[in-house]
Order: structure tokens, then sequence, then C-alpha cells
């Protein structure tokens, strides 16, 4: 489903991404983890298409787009959902009407409107705070918002960037649990977080960054341990 091979990226000469190879598969729930500046968020932006690598392969849902033209950009990003750190809500508008306009900006019919938004927001538990803006909720219930706007369109993949960052342990527990759920009905979930603690114990696949490059992946480990230590010479990583 995405499929990065050897990606590199540079701002001003300075690298933030060195050849950087990683292939997440349908229905898989990744951390990506690192010390701040290691490229998490970088990563997550070039699979989000906001922005360019200067190099390697990006195939995403079977669409190359690093030769991808902006004007296709919405297109792919149909199927992706994106949470921020800081949750990005319209403050002005209410939690419903946040919701409504992802459905409205990629053409829902109007008729479809309402129930999909209050699906959406049940689906997170914020369907009974629909009328009132985001300066009026918590921490934790506007990023809940803002997984519902996430997951209003069904994308099949959710990223997301240091989403507890700004909230309470509690707060923080419950998203991780959102997405949870999210990814058992089948979406694919890429998550940057140093939340180390949090990350040990979900128990899922972790890929560990450092200075741009990935050090670590537990999905290489745990496949170097089931091959039997006689049969282990020449067998491949895929
Ligand atoms: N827009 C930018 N302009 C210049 N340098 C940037 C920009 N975005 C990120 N960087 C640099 O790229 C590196 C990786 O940053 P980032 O991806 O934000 O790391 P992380 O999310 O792991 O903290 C850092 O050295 C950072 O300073
Ligand atoms: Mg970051």
């Amino acid at each position: 489903m995405i499929h990065l091979y050897r990606v590199s990226k540079s701002y001003e000469g300075i690298p933030a991404l060195r050849e950087i190879t990683l292939n997440v598969d349908k229905g898989e729930f990744v951390f990506v983890t690192g010390a701040s500046g290691a490229g998490k968020t970088t990563l997550l932006k070039i699979l989000f298409c906001a922005e360019r690598a200067d190099e390697g392969q990006i195939i995403i849902q079977g669409m190359n787009t690093f030769r991808l033209s902006p004007s296709s950009i919405p297109y792919l990003r149909r199927n992706m959902g994106f949470v921020f750190q800081d949750y990005k809500l319209l403050q002005h508008k209410t939690v419903y009407e946040n919701i409504a306009l992802a459905l409205k900006v990629v053409g829902t019919p109007y008729g479809e409107i309402e129930r999909r938004a209050l699906t959406a927001l049940k689906r997170v538990g914020m369907d009974n705070k629909d009328h009132l803006t985001p300066p009026k909720l918590s921490g934790g219930e506007q990023q809940r918002v803002a997984i519902a706007r996430a997951l209003v369109n069904e994308p099949q993949i959710l990223l997301a960037d240091e989403p507890t960052g700004n909230l309470d342990p509690q707060s923080g527990q419950d998203v991780f649990r959102l997405f949870k759920e999210i990814n058992l009905k089948g979406t694919s979930v890429i998550v940057a977080t140093h939340d180390w603690e949090t990350v040990r114990k979900m128990q899922r696949r972790i890929v560990v960054m450092e200075r741009g490059r990935i050090t670590t992946d537990s999905k290489d480990q745990a496949l170097e341990r089931t091959v039997p230590a006689n049969n282990g010479r020449g067998a491949s990583k895929p």
C-alpha cells in the first residue's frame, strides 16, 4: 500500500531524510519514533504530498507520487487522513461545521453530509457536542474532532503527527485507543510520536529514526527471529 525506496530530502542542503526505505501493508499499524529532529514529520509530510522528496521512489496505493502533478494531489489525499499535534480545527466554526466542510470540499452530495458527519462524530464520541466551537472543548475533545474530520471520507490511510503531544496522559490514551479501533476496521495507521511509553505498551510495529535514517524496524527483527538458525544463510529481508 505504501512503498518508499531510498527516499531522501534536504532542507537548504541539510539532509532531513537519508535513503529511507519503508513498506507499509494494508491494515498495518506503525509507530514512527525517534528524537526531535530525526525526520518523523518530514516523512509523514512526504507521504501526504505536503513536501516533495529530492530522490527515491514513492508509491502510494499504486500511484507514483514522486512524479505526481500538483493537480492529482487532492485525488491522492482523498484516501488519506492527517491528524496534527495542534488539531488545526477552524476556531469560529462549530464541531459539526468543521466535519461537514471536509465532506463538502470533496464533493459529497448535500443530502449525505449530515448523516456522514454525525456518524464520524459518533465514532469518536463527540456527537453530543456538535454545536460547540473548538475553544469550548478540551484538548482531548478537539483532537477527537480532528480525528473524526480525518476519517469522515473513509480513507485507507491515517497519518498522525505527535497526536498526543498537547494532551494529558488520559486523553492521550483515549486517542491511541481510537486509533486502535480505526485500525481494526482495516485502515492503515502511521503515527509519529516520541511517547515511548505508549509505543511499547501498544505492541505494534515500531520504526525508529535517527538523524534522517531508519535505524530499527521491529518488523525486520520479527522476521529475523522466525528464520531457523540452520537456515539463516541467504535468507533475505523483503
Ligand atoms: N521547513 C523546514 N526548513 C528547514 N529545515 C527543516 C524544515 N522542516 C524540517 N527541517 C529540518 O529537518 C530535520 C527533520 O525535521 P523533522 O522532520 O521536523 O523532525 P521530527 O519530526 O522528527 O522532529 C530537522 O533538522 C529540521 O530542523
Ligand atoms: Mg515532528
